[in-house]
Formats: C-alpha cells, sequence, structure tokens
C-alpha cells in the first residue's frame, strides 16, 4: 500500500485525492515488466478509506502466465485484507485510453456495486475519462447471480 487508511475521510473524493491516485497510476507504469509486448500499464485501486493498492502488468517467458496491472492491483489489496473498493486509475501511455480485459472488468465485479464503483482511464493526470463498471460490463455475473431458491 502507498497510503494508509484516512478514517475521516470516508467515501469523499477530493479533487487532491484524485490527483494523488491519478499520479500512482502513471507512476507505475515504470514498473510494468513487460519484455514481450513492450505494452506499459499501471493501476492504483483505491479503497474506501483512501488507502491505495498498486499493480503494473508482469508478463512471462509462458504467456499466458502473464498478468494485468488491474488484477495485480486487485490481488495486491485483497491479499492486505483490503475489498471495500470505491475505484480504479488505470493508465497507458498509447494513443489510446488502456481499457481494462474482459477478465479485468469480471474480476472487478467481485467487490462492487457496478453502479458505484468508478474506473478512470489515465493516458495522464490531467488527461482521462470516467466510467462506472456498469457502463463496461452491463448485467455482468456476480456473486448474487449464484444465489439460488
Ligand atoms: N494489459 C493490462 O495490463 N491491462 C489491460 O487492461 C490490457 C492489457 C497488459 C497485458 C499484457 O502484458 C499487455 O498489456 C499487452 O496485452
Amino acid at each position: 500500500s502507498v497510503s494508509g487508511p484516512d478514517k475521516s475521510r470516508k467515501k469523499g473524493w477530493s479533487p487532491k485525492t484524485r490527483e494523488q491516485v491519478k499520479n500512482v497510476a502513471v507512476c507505475m507504469l515504470d514498473r510494468a515488466y513487460i519484455p514481450y509486448s513492450r505494452f506499459r500499464v499501471g493501476a492504483a485501486r483505491e479503497c474506501a478509506y483512501g488507502t491505495v493498492f498498486t499493480g503494473c502488468n508482469g508478463e512471462n517467458a509462458s504467456y499466458p502466465a502473464g498478468i494485468c496491472a488491474e488484477r495485480n492491483a486487485i490481488s495486491h489489496a485483497v491479499a492486505e485484507g483490503h475489498r471495500d473498493f470505491v475505484r480504479i486509475v488505470i493508465a497507458g501511455r498509447g494513443e489510446n485510453f488502456c481499457v481494462p480485459c474482459g477478465i479485468c472488468r469480471q474480476v472487478m465485479r467481485e467487490f462492487c456495486a457496478p453502479d458505484d464503483f468508478k474506473i478512470y482511464l489515465a493516458k495522464s493526470p490531467e488527461d482521462y475519462r470516467e466510467f462506472t463498471l456498469e457502463q463496461i460490463l452491463p448485467m455482468g455475473f456476480g456473486p448474487e447471480n449464484l444465489e439460488v431458491k
């Protein structure tokens, strides 16, 4: 984690914090391990009380063993005992905004209310777009779909 919990902040999203989370995601681009694709992705996932968990993509000589930045950040948070996610920033350096792949959208769906969870796609801290998970994964299959009568 790069910042400790700030219990006084509750679920607020102050401009300062938003800048900080975007900066962290952009910084994570430098940590990407990308010998095969040369395509850098950075992610920063923020929890309800302001704790931020980072991720970058990590590739492997056995290509399918690689992991995306988003899932790396989610696993990082879950391993530290956090599941109360409110938003994720995904940073890329390409011409287009880096959108999360289908597998990462599905993993995001596990831990949030799709209408509330926000996804920021950032080319830089200044140049970004905001979406909800419901917008990019409509009618997603979540834990409640497993409930049987
Ligand atoms: N990648 C991510 O890390 N996140 C995405 O949202 C899309 C793709 C990574 C996987 C691989 O290391 C590289 O980008 C090219 O697909």
